[in-house]
C-alpha cells in the first residue's frame, strides 16, 4: 500500500482505527513519520479475511484410514518405496520454527529449549537426530527447510551452526523466514508496540507454503528434483518427520497429500478430526466442533481421529492451490503485550487476536488424502505449556517411555 498522509488517514478511518488516529495525532513529528510507514505496511485485506463468512456447508462422513496395524504389516515393502524415493531426493523436510510459543512463555525458538534432566537434550536434537537417521538409510542428505520469523531468524541459524547442524549436513539445510501479521484487540483495533510501531505476529504455520514462494525456494526445490515436502510442527518432541513408512504408503496408495493421524484418547480432546466433507479430504478444527455439533443434522459418529502436524504434500498440488482461493485467516486469541499511549503493558489473560492461517486448513484444498495411523506413545508428545496437558512435563514422561534417556 502507497499513499500519502492524508489518504493513509482516511483509509485509517474507514478500517474503523480512530483510536489509533487519536493516538497519532499526539505523537512527535518523527514518531508521526516512522508510524505512517509503519502504517503502509498493514495489510487490511489480510485481517478482512478473518471476518468473511468462509461460506463452509457440511456433508460430514468419516474417512478410511490407513491404520497402524496395516502399516506394521506392510512395514518392509513401505520402507523401501518410501526410502527409494528419499534416496532420489524427491522428498523434503519443511520444519515449521515461526511460532512464538506464548503458552510455553520460553523467550526463544522451542527448538532450543532443553528437554534434558541430567544432559543437555535440545528440541531440535530430537528432530535432527531422526533426520540423520533416515539419511542415513536412504544414503541421502535429503533438503530440510527450516521456516524461522523476524524474531527468531537469527538465533535459529546460529544454535543450530554452533551446534553442527547436529550431525546433518549443512548444505542441504535451507532457512527462510515466515511472513507477518499485525495484531489487533478484541475490537479490531491495530496494537501500539511502541509510539512507533505496531505489534505484528508471524503469519501461522498456513504461511508455509507462500512464504517459501517468496523467498525464492520453489525454483530450487524443482532443481533438486523434490517431489514431495513433509511439513511438521517443531513442538512435537517425538516427531518423525520424512518416514519412508509414511512416504511409501501415500505414494504407493497414489495419494497426493498423506497425514499422519491419531486415535483421540477422549471425546474432548483439543485435536484437529479428520473426515471427509462433500466427499473430499478435511480436517473439522477443534474450535469449529462446538458450532457444528449445535447443528442437530451433524454428527460426528465413526470420526475418532485426529491430525498430528506431520504432512506430506505433493509440491505440483501445492502450487496449483497457490493460484486458487487463498487459505482462510483465523483470529487466534492470545495475551498480546502493546503500548497503551504511556506505558508497555503484559496482559495476564487474553486481550486480543492474532491473524493465522493454519497448515492444516490445506488438507481441505486436496483432491485426496491418505491418513495415516501413527501409536500415540510412539510419535506424539507436543510441549504447548509447561506444566499439565500437552507440557514439557508430560513429553519428558513419554520421551522417557520411547526408552530416551533425559
Ligand atoms: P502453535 O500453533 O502451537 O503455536 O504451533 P506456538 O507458537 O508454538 O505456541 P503458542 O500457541 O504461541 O503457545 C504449532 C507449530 O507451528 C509453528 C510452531 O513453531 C509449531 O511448530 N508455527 C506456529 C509457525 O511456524 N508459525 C506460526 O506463525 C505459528
Amino acid at each position: 500500500m502507497t499513499c500519502n498522509q492524508t489518504e493513509l488517514f482516511e483509509l485509517l478511518h474507514t478500517k474503523k482505527q480512530d483510536r489509533l488516529l487519536e493516538t497519532l495525532r499526539g505523537l512527535s513529528a518523527s514518531e508521526q513519520e516512522a508510524m505512517t510507514k509503519e502504517l503502509q505496511s498493514v495489510n487490511f485485506p489480510f485481517m478482512e479475511r478473518a471476518s468473511e463468512k468462509n461460506g463452509k456447508t457440511y456433508d460430514i462422513a468419516p474417512i478410511d484410514i490407513f491404520t497402524a496395524d496395516r502399516a506394521d504389516a506392510e512395514c518392509e515393502t513401505l520402507t523401501q518405496i518410501g526410502l527409494s524415493a528419499i534416496h532420489a531426493n524427491k522428498v523434503g523436510a519443511v520444519l515449521l520454527c515461526g511460532g512464538q510459543g506464548t503458552r510455553l512463555g520460553f523467550p526463544h525458538s522451542k527448538g532450543m529449549f532443553d528437554m534434558g534432566l541430567t544432559r543437555p537434550i535440545y528440541i531440535f536434537e530430537l528432530h535432527f537426530a531422526y533426520l540423520l537417521k533416515i539419511a542415513s538409510m536412504a544414503k541421502n542428505f535429503f533438503p530440510v527447510f527450516i521456516m524461522t520469523s523476524i524474531y527468531n531468524d537469527a538465533e535459529i541459524r546460529e544454535f543450530l551452526a554452533l551446534h553442527d547442524y547436529f550431525g546433518y549436513d549443512k548444505n542441504a539445510v535451507y532457512f527462510y523466514t515466515q511472513n507477518m501479521a499485525h495484531a489487533t484487540d478484541f475490537d479490531g483495533n491495530l496494537l501500539l508496540e511502541s509510539p512507533e510501531s505496531l505489534v505484528k505476529a508471524p503469519d501461522g504455520n498456513g504461511g508455509w507454503f507462500t512464504a517459501l514462494a517468496d523467498a525464492g525456494l520453489l525454483p530450487l526445490a524443482h532443481r533438486l528434483g523434490l517431489e514431495w515436502f513433509n511439513v511438521v510442527s517443531l513442538d512435537n518432541v517425538l516427531q518423525r518427520t520424512v518416514d519412508p513408512v509414511f512416504v511409501g504408503a501415500t505414494i504407493r496408495e497414489q495419494k497426493i497429500c498423506g497425514a499422519k493421524v491419531i486415535r483421540k484418547a477422549t471425546p474432548d480432546e483439543r485435536i484437529g478430526l479428520i473426515c471427509q466433507n462433500h466427499g473430499k479430504p478435511a480436517v473439522i478444527e477443534y474450535f469449529e466442533l462446538d458450532k457444528l455439533l449445535a447443528n442437530e443434522n451433524i454428527s460426528i459418529e465413526g470420526i475418532d481421529y485426529g491430525v498430528i502436524l506431520n504432512y506430506l504434500f505433493h509440491i505440483n498440488e501445492m502450487e496449483r492451490t497457490l493460484t486458487e482461493k487463498p487459505l482462510p485467516v483465523h483470529k487466534a486469541k492470545k495475551k498480546i503485550p502493546y503500548w497503551d499511549g504511556e506505558t508497555y503493558v503484559k496482559p495476564t489473560t487474553e486481550n486480543g487476536y492474532k491473524y493465522e492461517m493454519l497448515a492444516t486448513d490445506l488438507v481441505d484444498y486436496m483432491a485426496s488424502c491418505l491418513p495415516f495411523e501413527v501409536r500415540r506413545e510412539a510419535e506424539f508428545a507436543p510441549v504447548k505449556n509447561k506444566t499439565g496437558v500437552d507440557s514439557v512435563e508430560s513429553a519428558r514422561e513419554m520421551l522417557q517411555k520411547a526408552g530416551i534417556t533425559l
